[in-house]
């Protein structure tokens, strides 16, 4: 053997070795995790429900930053505030990504819902034009609808047939959901029961469907994407949910171009729509998607936070006296009160704190290996900040499981601190219109009603199950029955002459 071929065999074997060292160093710097089972790894350890509860309890074990081996996939979950702070804020640019949703994203959305689309051009177009639709200044011009229809959401629980026993579900997401629709498209929901309405949500259902973790083997096994057709029903189904949903929203997109009427986020994106170079379908994704995003998210932090002020019977009079002393009480609260109420605004923020609707958080992708303390999260891995968790974190809030609005700083602006919305470049971007939203509501619900458990008909309270809520990437409470006892005449009064002025007021907006 000549000797540059030995200098030549020697160089690569030390290489060899250096990168065994390197990887055999790497994955003794893996963050911890529970054991799992060959091949699988921890894939069937996962409790079908409420998982998120399960990795809060073996976050105290295993600590804020840990590992689970999903199939072939290394998922970290991150279950404290620095954590989710130190890797997903810091390292944003190599976290902004998502993993491939093959079925839910790739066929059910045409590889068009921005929830879904990997970093990249196109997430920051589309991202770019979503501003001008829930920006802060988007948000707050919104206040004028977002007072309206909640003078229709009081009237009507005043109205229910049994207010002491009334599931108020429907009528608050009728109420969310006009707000969402005449911010996309000028058009309101009066009834909750319209055909569109409707339809939206079943788009949504499927889409849930979907996208849930475990629901289709081709999330783990990838090569079943090349299956021929007739092997996978499923992309049959995928498919047809895409032409129906891009259907439905490309109608309610190119009515809305069509009209004349008051400005919503439909026709300002249409007016830039070829500059910023978005196609009829990308741009009717864009403004369907504000109606998946935040219709029944909101709905459910509002029902959450009935059931938490029921429990939590000194909040709601707390919370009255301050909105008392604001309102004199005889007028309803308005969205400019909001700087005048810090307690109001931290049962918004606490309620968001302790029934986080997307519980479990939303997956991101590490792009680059991500260093951590003494950890490296290796690029590929899924990395996910368990809101459940990080919302308990005992560095940041003391007694986590108590319902306290005046534990957060009355200085700080509403959206402040809150961890529910997500974190780095995949921050929810509708966050402003949320937390408006809610607290109008809180606002005036408290202005009128006290809150109580409902009675029964041999006059037993009917107890909440805090326990009771649905199992998805998002969870909201199941349906439940609360007692809505008028406060006096007075307020019943005001709320009955808003009404009035509500109905006008909405009057400009079509019907979906
Ligand atoms: C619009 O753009 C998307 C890519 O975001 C593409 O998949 C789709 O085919 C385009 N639609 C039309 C009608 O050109």
């Amino acid at each position: 053997m000549g000797t540059l071929s030995t200098a030549f065999l020697v160089v690569a074997l030390v290489f060899a070795v250096d990168q065994l060292r390197r990887k055999r160093e790497r994955s003794a710097r893996l963050p911890p995790g529970p054991p799992g089972v060959p091949l699988f790894g921890n894939t069937f350890q996962v409790a079908p429900v409420h998982p998120w509860k399960q990795f809060y309890e073996l976050s105290k074990q295993y600590g804020p930053v840990m590992r689970l081996q999903l199939g072939g996939q290394t998922t970290i979950i991150l279950s404290s505030y620095e954590a989710a702070q130190g890797i997903l804020t810091a390292h944003a640019a190599d976290t902004a990504s998502r993993p491939r949703q093959y079925v839910a994203s790739d066929l059910a959305s045409g590889g068009m819902r921005l929830l879904f689309i990997p970093h990249g051009p196109r997430w920051r177009l589309m991202r770019r034009a979503l501003h001008s639709g829930v920006s802060i200044r988007a948000a707050e011009s919104y206040a004028p609808m977002q007072e309206a229809e909640s003078a229709i959401l009081l009237h009507d629980i005043l109205t229910a047939p049994t207010p002491e026993r009334y599931d108020a579900g429907t009528a608050i997401r009728r109420f969310t959901t006009s707000i969402v629709t005449t911010a996309a498209y000028a058009r309101r929901s009066a009834t909750g029961q319209e055909e569109n309405v409707q339809r939206l949500y079943e788009c949504m259902a499927t889409i849930a469907r979907l996208g849930r973790p475990g629901s289709n083997i081709v999330q783990y096994v990838s090569w079943f994407e090349y299956l021929p057709g007739w092997l996978a029903p499923w992309r049959a189904e995928a498919e047809d949910a895409h032409k129906k949903e891009l259907g439905l929203f490309k109608a309610m997109f190119q009515r809305a171009r069509a009209e004349e009427g008051p400005m919503c986020f439909a026709r300002e994106l249409a007016e830039k729509q070829e500059e910023m170079e978005l196609n009829d379908s990308e741009a009717s994704y864009l403004v369907g998607s504000l109606f998946g995003a935040g219709s029944d998210t909101t709905a459910g932090s509002f029902l959450s936070l009935i059931q938490l002020l029921i429990a939590n019977p000194e909040v709601q009079r707390l919370a009255q006296a301050e909105i008392d002393a604001v309102t004199g009480g005889d007028r309803l609260p308005l969205v400019s009160d909001i700087p005048r109420m810090p307690y109001v605004r931290g049962c918004v923020k606490e309620v968001l704190r302790i029934r986080p609707v997307t519980s479990g958080g939303s997956p991101h992708l590490a792009t680059a290996d991500i260093a951590y303390g003494d950890y490296i999260i290796p690029a590929g891995s899924v990395v996910q900040g368990n809101h459940w968790a990080i919302n308990r974190d005992l560095d940041k809030f003391s007694d986590p499981e108590e319902f306290r609005p005046d534990r957060w700083d009355a200085k700080e602006p509403m959206e402040e601190g809150i961890g529910s919305f997500g974190y780095g470049r995949r921050v929810c971007p509708g966050q402003h219109v949320a937390v408006r939203t809610l607290f109008i509501a809180t606002a005036r619900l408290l202005f009128g009603f006290d809150l109580k458990l409902a009675k029964d008909e041999s006059g037993n309270d009917i107890p909440i199950d805090p326990n009771a809520y649905s199992n998805g990437f998002n969870s909201v409470p199941l349906p439940f029955p609360a007692a809505f006892i008028p406060r006096d005449a007075d307020r019943a009064t005001v709320i009955k002459a808003e009404y009035g002025r509500a109905i006008s007021e909405v009057s400009k907006y079509g019907i979906l």
